[in-house]
């Protein structure tokens, strides 16, 4: 096309997208082109991956078809818009090429700057990648200024998310174009400029390596952390089951860009996260990860469910409840669910009884007030950490927390009372945070200073979790249904705790549990989706207000 314009072409025009690269994103990638009617290439080198790309392809809309969202015919129309092909020769013909290939910027580069020089002159050249720089990946092309990031969330037909990536050099029309496109594909574009992770990676990884590192140092196990997650705070995967999902490999990746962007322990990937990656067991796609995975795609094997044991001792016939003086409500809600189960109730420690419970709160202290009332070794604590709905069955998560004095009787006791109060349990040491909120906390956190920093608005934090990795409700959101001063609170407990800089509460939180969400500005408080890229509501929210209490 002689004399067009770099990178000249508008949405609409966009009729043919080449897909570089055909593992799980890229060939989740062309699946969302061809279901829009646009005319997909597929490249990819080498022939097994390419064969086993379209086959993912081709499941992917047979599901669609199985339940009954799509018929064979439409299945047929979109597969057979998709054309397989080898080389990257076979992009000349596109109006946009999307590069999909491994993590790694060298070989980024390399593809780029091919494509450069194959494409017409006026195709827009995208980049899924995610947390690269995308001004390095287009570094050594000619014209830069077609170059932006198009990042797409696993899996792609279905989360509704795109991050559209300008780099100081890519030309406004390429990166208008490109919004235009993911609204086009019935995705929602949330815009950012140029930084490690962008907005969902750099807020999603740090929570998951974190979630790794807890797995690894024993802290709690696989399951109780999935689902902590899960039943706690009502996000739709378990940290380590998303890790399976996204791929420990590329996650490693990610968080090793993260830590030489930004630096401090929230990015340096945990060393069992390393180690499975290492070991091959990249998650989903390699068949294990932190889960198995005995076929293909298939769902993790069923946890081994703690504290929902088959043959529970009998319940303890007399509890001692200890407030240990900030929980108010809390002990109040044990006391009734304790009452109302039959169990005979005390409150003076000096009176015996088969089981003292501790009505902590998420800063922890079970051990402080267990030997303040000389009954250590009968006593756990019990939170319920409620921002989520009960589960489907009715149950309600409680974190069951035991000291290095809690005494094997005394634990036993616990799960027989918990069963018989219908309580869902995990299990946490007594640290701060304990379980549930040592893993929101420091999450919430890093959207406040993400804010703070001037990079994404709170609405295009909420707006990219709830659409990109599924949440009912984005990081903001919860923040203010958990209260931003308890959040502080638990922050501060596990700064003083670990002594770790990435924990310490940043001043905007602090003028945000002071002020409110007016702090942030009312507008970009991040309310019901009401942010400047949503279109409509992300998927599962109901509007509906779930219980906030950490
Ligand atoms: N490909 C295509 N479609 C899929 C799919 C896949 N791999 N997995 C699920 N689906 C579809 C199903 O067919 C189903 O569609 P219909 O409603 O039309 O029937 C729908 O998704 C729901 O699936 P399920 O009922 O099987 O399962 P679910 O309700 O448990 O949802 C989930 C599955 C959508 C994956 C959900 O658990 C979720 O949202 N998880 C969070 C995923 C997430 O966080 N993704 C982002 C990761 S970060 C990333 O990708 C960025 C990066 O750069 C690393």
């Amino acid at each position: 096309m002689p004399g067009a314009r770099i990178g000249s072409l508008a949405a609409m025009e966009i009729r043919e997208a080449a897909v570089v690269g055909l593992g799980t994103m890229g060939a989740g990638i062309a699946e969302v082109f061809a279901r829009h009617g646009l005319a997909v290439v597929a490249v990819e080198a080498d022939p097994g991956a390419l064969s086993r790309g379209m086959a993912t392809l081709d499941a992917s809309l047979a599901r669609s078809v199985s339940r009954g969202r799509l018929t064979q015919a439409e299945h047929a129309d979109i597969f057979g818009r998709i054309r397989p092909a080898a080389r990257l020769a076979d992009t000349a013909g596109a109006d946009l090429v999307i590069e999909v290939v491994p993590e790694l910027l060298a070989i980024k580069q390399q593809v780029l700057v091919q494509l450069d020089q194959v494409c017409r002159p006026d195709a827009i050249i995208a980049t899924n990648t995610s947390s690269l720089s995308v001004t390095a990946i287009a570094a050594g092309t000619t014209h830069p200024g077609r170059v932006v990031g198009m990042h797409f969330f696993n899996p792609a037909p279905v989360m509704r998310l795109v991050e559209v990536i300008t780099t100081v050099l890519t030309s406004p029309a390429v990166g208008e174009a490109v919004t235009a496109l993911a609204r086009r594909l019935g995705k929602t574009p949330v815009r950012v400029t140029d930084r490690a992770g962008f907005v969902a990676n750099a807020l999603l990884l740090p929570y998951l390596n974190h979630a790794a590192r807890l797995a690894g140092t024993g802290y709690a196990s696989r399951e109780d952390i999935d689902v902590a997650v899960a039943e706690g705070i009502g996000l739709p995967m378990g940290p380590l089951a998303l890790l399976d999902l996204i791929g420990l490999d590329t996650s490693l990746a990610i968080l090793e860009v993260l830590r030489d962007e930004f630096g401090g322990t929230r990015y340096v990937p945990a060393p069992l996260l390393r180690r499975l990656a290492e070991a091959g067991r990249t998650g989903r796609k390699s068949g294990a990860g932190f889960y198995d995975y005995p076929a293909k795609g298939s769902a993790p094997a069923p946890d081994s469910g703690y504290g929902n044991n088959a043959d529970p001792p009998p319940p303890p016939g007399t509890v001692t409840l200890i407030d240990p003086g900030r929980s108010g409500d809390r002990a109040a809600e044990l006391a009734s669910l304790i009452a109302a189960a039959g169990i005979n109730l005390i409150s003076d420690p000096a009176h015996p009884s088969d089981l003292v419970i501790v009505a902590v709160g998420p800063e922890g202290g079970v051990l402080t007030a267990a030997m303040a009332a000389g009954r250590a070794s009968d006593a756990v604590g019990l939170h319920l950490p409620r921002l989520a709905e009960p589960n489907l069955a009715g149950t309600v998560l409680a974190e069951l927390v035991s000291t290095r004095l809690t005494s094997a009787r005394a634990l036993a006791a616990a799960q027989a009372l918990s069963a018989r109060l219908g309580l869902r349990l995990v299990r946490s040491p007594d640290r701060p945070g304990l379980l549930v909120n040592a893993l929101l906390c420091p999450h919430l956190r890093d959207a406040v200073a993400m804010v703070a920093d001037g990079y994404a608005t709170p609405g295009d934090v909420d707006t990219a979790m709830t659409l990109g990795c599924g949440y009912p409700r984005g990081p903001i959101r919860l923040l203010s249904d958990a209260g931003p001063e308890r959040v502080l609170d638990v922050l501060r407990a596990m700064y003083s705790g670990y002594g770790d800089p990435a924990l310490a509460p940043p001043p905007l939180l602090a003028e945000m549990a002071a002020a409110g969400l007016g702090a942030i500005g009312p507008e970009d408080a991040g309310h019901d989706g009401a942010v400047r890229e949503a279109a409509a509501e992300p998927p599962g929210q109901t509007g509906a207000e779930p219980p906030g209490r950490t």
